[in-house]
């Protein structure tokens, strides 16, 4: 069953009812200034921090009720009947209901009692604001006098505290009213620089700051007092819980269309030039309005959508694909780039899963997010490794996570999660690759952001391998820490206490578990550092990593394989994780994905064989699970996987960001089919017919897909924020289309389906357009090169000469 459609020309999904199964959302901004605003209008907005500035509140907790929002009640003044044209809050039987959420930007039409509204939600390019735009038209045939509400319900900046802290945050807020713009300035008084204003285009008969005052005693926001007697009580917030509520009047006649511009906008001011005036407790507004006098005019709202479209437009240009898939058109041409873009500027912090008060950006996750991202604007992704590589420690340990606003190591969480430092070098190797730019290597980088202790980003990657090395166990295998790439493995933990965080308690000094996940990171990063080290001119280094990875390797094949498959890890006894030996959990995708993904036993059939074994033991039509049996009790030496009941998440949930590793792995063994099965099996797309299991949006990828072992098997949760968007996006483009990014140039080594008799990709590298066509000539994955008309040997396009605008690349498979 589905709640929509895809529209594809136009970049959008149409959803046409509003009770979808959960909400399905869309971010708006995608530089500084953010908002998550669902298929009723539900969410709210920050300034690019979602802990630290928070702009409007939101309610947790509430899905699928999704209460608190970009609210717009109209209301017919002769009847007094009156509704939301996004369906929510007052949940009226609205008619033609649409949500189109774009590249961007989101449109919620309807239409109620022949009276139709449309708002358009976006947030201009390069500004600090979001624009609403709403046109209302009255389709019947007497004039209509109608009432406009808007509404927005203020957060006080810091939203873990204003969610937790009333005995002071009901005696702080402050607002100012001029010229029917709300300004809300809470603390401003004090330590803050910053404020918000919500305006609008028409002249207003009212306002509401005062939250109470709107609603009315015992009133919830599907019928607030002001709508209901049609006076707004022009409130002004002292305390309790300032709102931002406007009120127009509008008198339409048969057919006429008004439009009305809301602008909501974040300010800050310079610190002595925080009042007009200066002596006094006034908000120095100045630049505020000149912001609202350039926006709060419908035409300029129109070129700034326009500018957003051509921006989305052109990174999007960078890599479209033609295959015969719509499935895969639709994701990598559309949806899971512009996914990528989210979870870069998001990272895991601020979804309808993740509050936005928990996390900030995480080290291994930010990472991976770049695999899906440094095509479109690597400008941003070499300022995001510079960052990370800030955070981490001398030892070539790094903070877990650090806030995006200050850019510090989250010291709650800390450090000890021994995977991390090698994400770091295989985000900046996929920078290289994709731009060239050697030069990041030296730039100079503090560690654990101290002032004095900067080294070149080499030094940072050098001590990312060492950290390892430093830290091996009894097998020669590397330490798990506190965890590895499965934060759920917690295998020093042995928390026996309610309420213990799982990543962080720790009552062993853990000289023993250790990861043979870690030890395939610990190959696959140690052969690109091997590759950047020769190419900085440093052969003995770089074979010293070689041999590293090298012994690191054979130590996999001996004691880290069972027989069939890869094993996972050994416990803090030493014993067996992810073995045939073990009652449960004998067989773990990581292992499986990230050994064949990085070529362990690729020339002896241990590669074929684990992922044979993944087909028969962990494969489902949903996707491939995490492990198998799951486990059906808590285990101390396990930690947080045995917490989740069997099927959910890291307890046999399908893991989606572990798949495409598998994937990976199948293109290496030749096996296109199979890679591109499994990388069917979870796209949201080719699972949208079947929306009433899956439940999260079919747009855009999700954390987990319940397993074979939960009682929801196929019902997806923590959709947007995971690494599988860049995962797959890195697969598919990557690895089965084979267009795939190198030091020296780009390669062509599509592993298709076969099936498939070929397709066509224009991709845009180091500035030149590679318009490239693969055909198919055999059933095999052996590529023949055409260089403009010129045969090449290898798969490997070489560089063309700078300025070269386009290159026509013709590769045949054979
Ligand atoms: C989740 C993991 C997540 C971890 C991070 C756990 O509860 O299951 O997926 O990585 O929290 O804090
Ligand atoms: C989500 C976390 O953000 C990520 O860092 C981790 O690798 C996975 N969960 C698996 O536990």
């Amino acid at each position: 069953m589905k709640y929509g459609y895809f529209d594809d020309p136009l970049r959008e999904y149409v959803i046409t009812r509003p009770d979808t199964p959960l909400p399905w959302i869309n971010y708006l901004g995608c530089q500084a200034y953010f908002g998550i605003i669902s298929n009723t209008a539900g969410g709210y907005s920050f300034y690019r921090d979602a802990r630290l500035r928070r702009i409007t509140r939101y309610r947790y907790n509430n899905a699928p009720y999704d209460f608190g929002g970009r609210y717009l009640y109209l209301r017919d003044d002769a009847s007094g009947e009156f509704w939301s044209p996004s369906w929510q809050p007052t949940r009226r039987s609205l008619e033609d209901y649409t949500c189109r959420h774009g590249m961007g930007y989101t449109i919620i039409r309807s239409k109620y009692q022949g009276i139709e509204a449309s708002t358009r939600y976006f947030v201009p390019l390069d500004e600090n604001l979001e624009i609403w735009q709403t046109t209302v038209t009255n389709h019947r045939s007497q004039a209509a006098e109608l009432s406009v509400f808007s509404l927005i319900e203020f957060c006080l900046w810091d939203a873990q505290d204003d969610s937790t802290n009333f005995q002071r945050n009901f005696s702080i807020g402050e607002v100012e009213i001029e010229d029917g713009v709300i300004y809300h300035k809470t603390e401003y008084r004090e330590r803050r620089d910053h404020f918000a204003f919500f305006a609008c285009s028409e002249k207003t008969t009212g306002f509401d700051t005062q939250r109470d005052a709107f609603l009315g005693p015992y009133h919830g926001w599907e019928n607030p007092a002001v709508v209901e007697c049609g006076h707004s009580g022009n409130s002004v917030a002292h305390g309790w819980a300032p709102i931002g509520s406007h009120h127009v009047k509008l008198s339409l006649k048969p057919g006429e269309s008004r439009q009305i511009v809301f602008v909501l906008g974040y300010q800050e001011n310079a610190r002595d030039q925080k009042f007009d005036p200066p002596d006094s407790q006034t908000l120095n507004k100045k630049a505020a309005k000149a912001v609202l006098t350039k926006y709060l005019v419908p035409c300029v709202a129109d070129t700034s959508f326009e500018k957003l479209r051509r921006y989305w437009d052109e990174l999007l240009g960078l890599c479209q694909v033609d295959t015969p898939d719509v499935h895969t058109n639709r994701m990598v041409n559309i949806w899971n780039a512009y996914q990528c873009m989210a979870t870069f500027n998001m990272s895991r912090s601020a979804s309808f899963f993740e509050s936005g008060i928990g996390r900030g950006l995480g080290f291994r996750d930010s990472n991976q997010d770049l695999l899906g991202f440094v095509h479109m604007v690597p400008s941003r992704a070499r300022e995001r490794i510079v960052d990370l590589a800030a955070t981490q420690l001398p030892t070539g340990g790094a903070y877990h996570q650090y806030q995006p606003l200050t850019k510090q190591g989250n010291n709650d969480i800390g450090s000890g999660f021994n995977d991390d430092p090698h994400w770091l070098i295989l985000g900046v190797s996929a920078y290289i690759k994709e731009t060239g730019d050697w030069s990041i290597l030296d730039e100079s980088v503090p560690f654990d952001n101290a002032p004095g202790s900067e080294k070149p980003l080499y030094e940072h990657l050098r001590r990312s391998f060492r950290y390892t090395l430093d830290r091996l166990g009894p097998h020669g295998l590397p330490l798990i820490g506190r965890a590895d790439w499965n934060d759920c493995l917690n295998l020093n933990c042995f928390s026996d206490s309610p309420g213990q965080s799982f990543q962080t308690t720790t009552n062993k000094d853990g000289k023993v578990a250790e990861s043979i996940f870690i030890a395939a990171l610990f190959v696959h990063a140690g052969r690109e550092l091997a590759k950047i080290a020769s190419h900085r001119g440093l052969p003995a280094e770089c074979a010293s990593y070689l041999a590293e990875v090298s012994k690191m390797e054979a130590t996999i094949r001996k004691h880290g394989w069972d027989g069939e498959w890869f094993l996972r890890a050994y416990d803090d006894f030493g014993r067996k994780v992810g073995s045939k030996e073990c009652a449960e959990g004998k067989i773990f995708i990581e292992t499986q994905g990230f050994c064949t993904l990085a070529g362990i036993g690729l020339e002896d059939g241990m590669a074929a064989k684990a992922l044979e074994a993944t087909s028969r033991l962990l494969a489902t039509e949903h996707g491939i699970v995490l492990q198998q049996p799951a486990y059906s009790k808590y285990y101390l030496e396990l930690g947080e996987i045995s917490s989740y009941p069997p099927g959910y998440k890291e307890n046999a949930g399908i893991f989606c960001h572990n798949n495409p590793w598998v994937i990976i792995g199948e293109t290496r063994v030749g096996n296109g089919d199979a890679a591109h099965d499994y990388y069917t099996r979870i796209n949201p797309s080719a699972r949208e017919e079947i929306s009433e299991v899956h439940r999260c949006e079919p747009y855009v990828y999700a954390q987990m897909i319940a397993g074979r072992d939960a009682p929801t098997h196929g019902e997806a949760k923590n959709s947007w924020l995971t690494g599988t968007a860049a995962w797959n996006y890195f697969a598919i483009t990557q690895w089965i289309l084979g267009i795939r990014t190198d030091f020296d140039g780009l390669r062509i080594a599509p592993v298709i389906p076969g099936g498939w008799s070929g397709f066509k990709a224009t991709r845009k590298f180091r500035s030149t357009i590679y318009q490239i066509e693969v055909q198919r000539a055999g059933s095999g994955n052996q590529v023949s090169l055409e260089v403009d008309g010129k045969p090449v040997h290898g798969n490997l396009v070489p560089l063309p000469p700078p300025e070269t605008k386009t290159v026509a690349v013709k590769a045949t498979l054979r």
